[in-house]
């Protein structure tokens, strides 16, 4: 009985060990169901989550544009309205109409001012000009009924008669602040030339003619009407501030003009120290109206210009951005750089024979070996760039301005003060950091309201040269991001995209035609990148599980399969041709489903490839991204309708432009024939079936192909090309 209770006992306590183990085995497989539906149900999340940042991103977009277009229909309106002052409609100081009604304001686009027989007078007879340009009349006259004024006009359109004429009329004179030597050189040349007595004073300035200004400045009878000063003199000049003071106190300081007055702020994209301290001016002479001028400023960046120069609430009086002359154009620019610069010197040599322009490029290396190779195509090409010597640089200067030279090939040191009237062409070897910066430097073109070309080369890897410069700029990624935008958008006029940088609405009308996209529009069209976009993701997501850095260039190579063969096995390669591969990827990284990663050696700094934000949206099979391209025509890339980006296609490179003919549909292409003539018509330097994105099985194609090209195009060879039009630079 004992020994059959001890066996119950064993029994039972063996039964409910293993009932107790069963239980837990039970548990624990719960659990990990749990665990596992927990995880999906985040992942879930999360992706839900991404979904709706990425719609509210969209309505927020939309929005933006709703209320554009709105802003657009109520001044369409406005304009209607029979009442409405004609010289004042490019006008848009919204900020001035919230301080000023818009009767008030038009009140000053009068002539009845005490001073306006005066004005008129020294508009003809000094300035030899017939007639005030828009906002002209208006800004001299809030300036003589002694309001502070803020004028934001595109450059060239002649914003220093704005301050010119009213110190003319001005007893005493009107204190100019200029940010560069070369600028107040170039302003005091022509003021002499009309015999408008001005003075400088700058670093350089000898103390004698240092002592004849001041004194003159405190005179009466002294005939300065207007005095050029560096904001180093205003920051370091003890004596010149006394002076100043002594002329305020006698009523001689009539005017103070703050040239380029951006630069006051770190937001603008020409910040300089010493304009920071130039506050001290309203407040020492607070009854002095101040008048700052500005070709490229933001309103953020006006607001900040306010607080820094101590001007409660200026009038802002800001004139229409859109040139409607200047043509904007983006081209592709070809990775070799050998292509990219005969693409140049082609156009330069055809489309622009014998007329004047800028070739803006990204280093001083840059402005030297482009100027060489263009020379050595017989172009009269020269460099300019900050580290020249200065009398290099203003030969240079002059040569180009007097039309001995025919192209400036530049970087951004040639700039402001650059006021060559017909200037035909603003090439940019390479992208701008900036929408701003684009508009400014290619504004130099058609200043004399002539029609003019400003065309960008997009490249590639030019974004991530820019990019790793701008690296330490506060905002310089997002306004790198924004003029890759522009450059690659289609989808969009270029001067809408260009506008919003200027609180201003551009409509299509607006634009006329004189841009690629509008121009072009039915070339382009919406092609779906989605699985595109899968597969980069999934090769960056490799490089990331093997602890690998991918650089854009070995992310687009790895994707071409060009990688090592290991890899191609676990990822999907893609036959698209480079450019479209690159499109592709810029695209992801604009829109953030891929991010920059910065690397910083002591000697560089590298641009790595990460996964974006947006990434796992891809997982999604619902998620759909898109991008246009031009399907037809010729230009930029040039892709198949219905997104043939496929292994049927076979690629055309023609120059940098790519004409897809789909295999099987040869025939049907002979409308392309025409278009091909006439690409090579105006650009027969490099003229090439790309070999490696042939299929061997349509090499047939190859010579018959060349051979018609060839035979369409050359009854309409221009002559020029075959001549031998060498020029002697000098
Ligand atoms: N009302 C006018 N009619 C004709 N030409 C004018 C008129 N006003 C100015 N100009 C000319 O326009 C040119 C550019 O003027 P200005 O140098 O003042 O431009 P700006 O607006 O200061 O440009 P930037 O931003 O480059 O400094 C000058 O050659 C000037 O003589
Ligand atoms: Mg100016
Ligand atoms: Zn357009």
């Amino acid at each position: 009985m004992n020994e059959n209770h001890t066996i119950t006992q064993h029994l039972t306590s063996w039964l409910l060990s293993e009932q107790i183990s069963l239980r837990n085995m039970d548990y624990g497989g719960r659990s990990s169901d749990v665990q596992g539906e927990l995880d999906s149900v985040e992942a879930e999340l999360e992706l839900v989550e991404l979904q709706i940042a990425d719609l509210l991103q969209k309505q927020t977009e939309l929005t933006t544009r709703k209320n554009a277009l709105l802003q657009e229909l109520e001044e369409a309106c406005d304009a209607a309205q029979p009442s409405s002052s004609s010289s004042s409609s490019s006008s848009k100081s919204s900020r001035a109409d919230a301080v000023m009604s818009k009767q008030e304001m038009q009140r000053f686009d009068s002539t009845d001012f005490p001073w306006s027989k005066e004005v008129e007078q020294h508009l003809k007879d000094s300035f030899h000009l017939s007639k005030f340009r828009p906002l002209q009349l208006r800004a001299v006259n809030l300036t003589l009924s002694g309001k502070d004024l803020f004028l934001v006009m595109p450059t060239g359109r002649g914003k220093s008669l704005c301050y010119q004429l009213p110190a003319v009329c001005s007893k005493g004179f009107t204190l100019v602040v200029t940010p560069l030597v070369s600028l107040m050189e170039d302003q005091i040349m022509y003021l002499k030339s009309i015999d408008v007595s001005a003075v400088m004073l700058n670093a350089s300035s000898s103390k004698e003619h240092a002592k004849t200004v001041m004194a003159g400045m405190t005179d009466p009878k002294s005939p300065f009407k207007l005095v050029y000063v560096t904001p180093e003199k205003i920051a370091k000049s003890k004596l010149l501030m006394s002076r100043l003071e002594k002329a305020y106190n006698a009523n001689l300081l009539s005017h103070i003009a703050v040239d380029e007055v951006h630069c006051c702020s770190q937001w603008g994209h020409d910040f300089r120290p010493d304009y920071k301290l130039l506050g001290i001016l309203k407040r020492q002479f607070p009854k002095v109206p101040l008048l700052g001028l500005t070709a490229t400023a933001t309103s953020s960046v006006l607001k900040d210009c306010e607080k820094i120069l101590c001007v409660p609430q200026p009038i802002t009086l800001t004139a229409s951005f859109n040139r409607t002359n200047l043509y904007y154009e983006v081209r592709i620019k070809d990775s070799d750089i050998d292509a990219s610069i005969s693409d140049i010197a082609s156009l330069i040599k055809n489309r622009y024979k014998d007329q004047s322009g800028i070739v803006y490029v990204f280093s001083q290396k840059d402005a030297e070996s482009v100027s060489s190779e263009l020379q050595k195509r017989d172009i009269l090409a020269y460099p300019y760039h900050g580290n020249m010597d200065p009398n290099d640089k203003s030969r240079v200067h002059r040569k180009w301005t007097s039309n001995k030279i025919q192209v400036v090939v530049a970087t951004v040191a040639f700039g402001m003060g650059i006021d060559k009237p017909d200037v035909r062409f603003v090439i940019h070897h390479t992208i701008s950091k900036s929408i701003e910066n684009y508009y400014q430097e290619s504004g130099r073109a058609g200043r004399d309201d002539s029609p003019a070309d400003c065309i960008v080369y997009f490249g590639f890897s030019d974004i991530f040269r820019i990019s790793t410069m701008v690296v330490m700029e506060n905002v310089g990624q997002q306004k790198l991001r924004q003029m890759v935008d522009y450059c690659q958008n289609v989808d969009r006029c270029r001067r809408s995209l260009m506008a919003v940088h200027f609180d201003e609405v551009w409509d299509d009308e607006g634009c006329n035609q004189m841009c690629d996209t509008c121009r072009h529009a039915k070339d382009f069209t919406s092609v779906d990148i989605t699985q595109y976009g899968r597969q980069v993701v999934q090769i960056v997501e490799l490089a990331a599980s093997m602890e690998e850095k991918l650089t854009p260039l070995k992310l687009v190579e790895a994707w071409m399969g060009k990688g090592p063969a290991k890899r191609r096995k676990m990822i999907q390669t893609t036959t698209l041709p480079r450019l479209q591969a690159e499109a592709v990827i810029v695209r992801l990284l604009l829109q953030e489903y891929l991010r920059e990663d910065f690397s910083f050696t002591p000697y560089t700094t590298y641009f790595y490839v990460k996964l974006g934000r947006k990434a796992p949206l891809l997982k999604s099979q619902t998620h759909t991204v898109s991008m246009k391209m031009r399907t037809t025509g010729s230009g930029s890339a040039v892709v198949s309708k219905g997104c043939s980006l496929s292994l049927q296609t076979v690629p055309l490179v023609f120059n940098h432009d790519i004409i897809v003919i789909e295999e099987g549909d040869f025939k049907t292409q002979a409308q392309l024939w025409p278009k091909l003539n006439q690409r090579l018509y105006r650009n027969i330097s490099f003229f090439q079936i790309s070999q490696t994105l042939l299929p061997s099985k349509l090499l047939w194609l190859y010579f018959p192909l060349c051979a018609l090209v060839l035979k369409t195009a050359s009854p309409r060879l221009p002559l020029g090309d075959m001549n031998e039009n060498r020029r002697v630079p000098g």
